[in-house]
């Protein structure tokens, strides 16, 4: 409401989040979290032995992890903050609103971390010219891997927010946004899973350097398989802790989007993953700790990419799950806070949208007004002609029956109890009408908009009202809009 639309249609503002974001949290878990403290175990395994063989290994899997991490893992890592501070500032400004000082500590410590792997990784070979020199450095592996953990843990404490509130709903402190209920378990599964992530693409990346040597291939191998089980049998449990605080209403997302078939596949697809794919890395693990030198490599990078497809799959699910919010309870995935409803149900929303050139619909204006309407309510989530478009939804439910406005204006009003992962529709009867003429309009001509959608030019008081503040009008307040 506060800000302009930012839309994309092609691949629509959902993928744009998706694509960058599970590219980030693929490297972040298996390169950083996952990967670090296997190189700081190999490190010390070779100074405990004094076989240089460790050493070099250790170096060279960290050269390509200092590689992709701070090239494509930090550059997809800011991504995510500004594409989805495009796509959906009001909940960005909201998380900034509860989580400043995490947003500051995530800063500090980011910027540590990048400073630790520079560190480590420049140092690596001078750190070679005495023992306490090689120790000195050990230990700044060891912060590295600690530091790499706490940036993941500070994020994690946004996500569970933004999945379940929980107390904050009602405290309104950054404590209680932080502890929210999802925490502890969400964390204890990313933390085991990176754990298991990391092992196994160290162990393959192992396999592929160690050709020529398979005695000192086996002692890595059975080393950090061991390690990767062991945190395995935690991944199990930290799962189940998860799933069972996910909120009852979230799983009534599931039921409710039976003739989603997308989403009944990718639920169903992370439920066969999870159970096969665990059992099939689990029995590679267990063989590789038994027979390190008998595993065949293509049963490695199979399990590696099994866990990749995990991780993506398990974000899609998460994503989906936490709809029809954005933040849980408070704000719907359309940017608008559940206390604004009642109000921007009386007045209309272009009322209160701060960059509207329409705010009284007429005859005349009713298919502009109406697509303005579409801008703001449905956008986050469907294209025009893109992926999820509105036009294939349409075309899903009438076929090549004429479109008609009033039938498609009954749907939508009652879109939030039909599919309960889409909001209800925050407008007023005449946006309503408008929206449908508007979707009606669609089955002959569709023409998609893309990039920043200024509609006029924003009233001085919309914009102190709202875009500083991020507040509308409380409905009873004495200062709100007096009609
Ligand atoms: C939170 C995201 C979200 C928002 C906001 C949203 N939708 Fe949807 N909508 C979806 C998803 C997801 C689907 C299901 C896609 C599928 O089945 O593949 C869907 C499906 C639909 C369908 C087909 C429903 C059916 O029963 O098959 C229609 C029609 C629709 N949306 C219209 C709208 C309109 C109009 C708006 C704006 C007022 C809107 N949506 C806002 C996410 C959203």
């Amino acid at each position: 409401m506060d800000f302009p639309i930012f839309h994309i249609d092609f691949i629509g503002n959902r993928m744009l989040i998706a694509f960058d974001a599970i590219l980030h949290v693929i490297i972040n878990h298996a390169l950083a979290v996952g990967a670090l403290p296997v190189i700081a175990l190999l490190e010390h395994t070779g100074i405990r032995l004094k076989d240089p063989r460790w050493d070099t290994l250790a170096y060279r899997l960290l050269k390509i992890i200092f590689i992709i991490t701070t090239t494509v893992g930090a550059l997809t890592g800011v991504g995510i903050w500004f594409s989805a501070s495009l796509v959906n500032p009001a909940a960005i400004g909201s998380l900034i609103r509860v989580f400043f000082w995490g947003w500051f500590a995530e800063w500090i410590v980011f910027v540590t971390e990048v400073s630790l792997i520079m560190a480590y990784f420049l140092s690596w070979q001078s750190a070679a010219r005495s023992a306490e020199a090689k120790q000195k450095h050990l230990h700044l592996g060891i912060f590295l891997a600690a530091f790499s953990w706490i940036t993941m843990a500070i994020i994690v404490a946004i996500l569970g927010f933004m999945m379940d509130p929980g107390n904050w709903l009602a405290e309104r402190t950054l404590i209680s946004g932080l502890l929210n209920p999802m925490y502890f378990p969400q964390l204890a599964f990313r933390t085991t899973l990176a754990m298991v992530m990391g092992g196994m693409t160290m162990i393959c990346l192992t396999y592929l350097f160690t050709r020529n040597d398979f005695g000192f291939r086996a002692s890595v191998l059975r080393l950090v398989s061991s390690w990767s089980i062991a945190w395995m049998l935690a991944l199990v449990f930290a799962s189940i802790w998860y799933y069972q605080v996910i909120p009852q209403h979230m799983f009534a997302n599931i039921p409710v989007a039976v003739t989603t078939q997308e989403f009944v596949s990718w639920n169903s697809s992370l439920k066969w993953l999870l159970i096969v794919g665990l059992s099939f890395v689990g029995w590679v693990l267990w063989s590789s700790v038994k027979h390190p030198g008998t595993v065949h490599g293509a049963k490695y990078i199979a399990s590696v990419l099994l866990l990749f497809a995990m991780l993506g799959q398990f974000e899609r699910v998460r994503e989906f799950i936490r709809k029809p919010f954005i933040i849980g309870n408070y704000m719907y995935a359309n940017g608008i806070r559940v206390e604004d409803y009642p109000l921007l149900q009386r007045d209309g929303i272009l009322q209160h949208a701060t960059y509207a050139s329409i705010r009284d619909i007429t005859d005349d204006n009713k298919v502009s007004a109406g697509r303005e309407v579409f801008e703001q309510t449905c956008t986050r989530c469907h294209t025009v002609n893109g992926i999820n478009s509105i036009r294939s939804q349409l075309k899903k439910m009438y076929g090549d029956k004429l479109w008609q406005s009033d039938v498609i204006a009954a749907y939508i009003e009652n879109m939030h109890g039909a599919r309960y992962f889409m909001p209800p529709f925050p407008g007023n009867k005449a946006e309503l009408n408008a929206l449908a003429v508007y979707l009606s309009t669609l089955q002959k001509r569709a023409t998609a908009f893309n990039g920043v959608q200024i509609n006029g030019i924003p009233k001085p008081d919309k914009i102190s009202a709202a875009t500083f503040y991020g507040a509308l009008p409380n409905l009873d307040a004495p200062h709100g809009v007096q009609k």
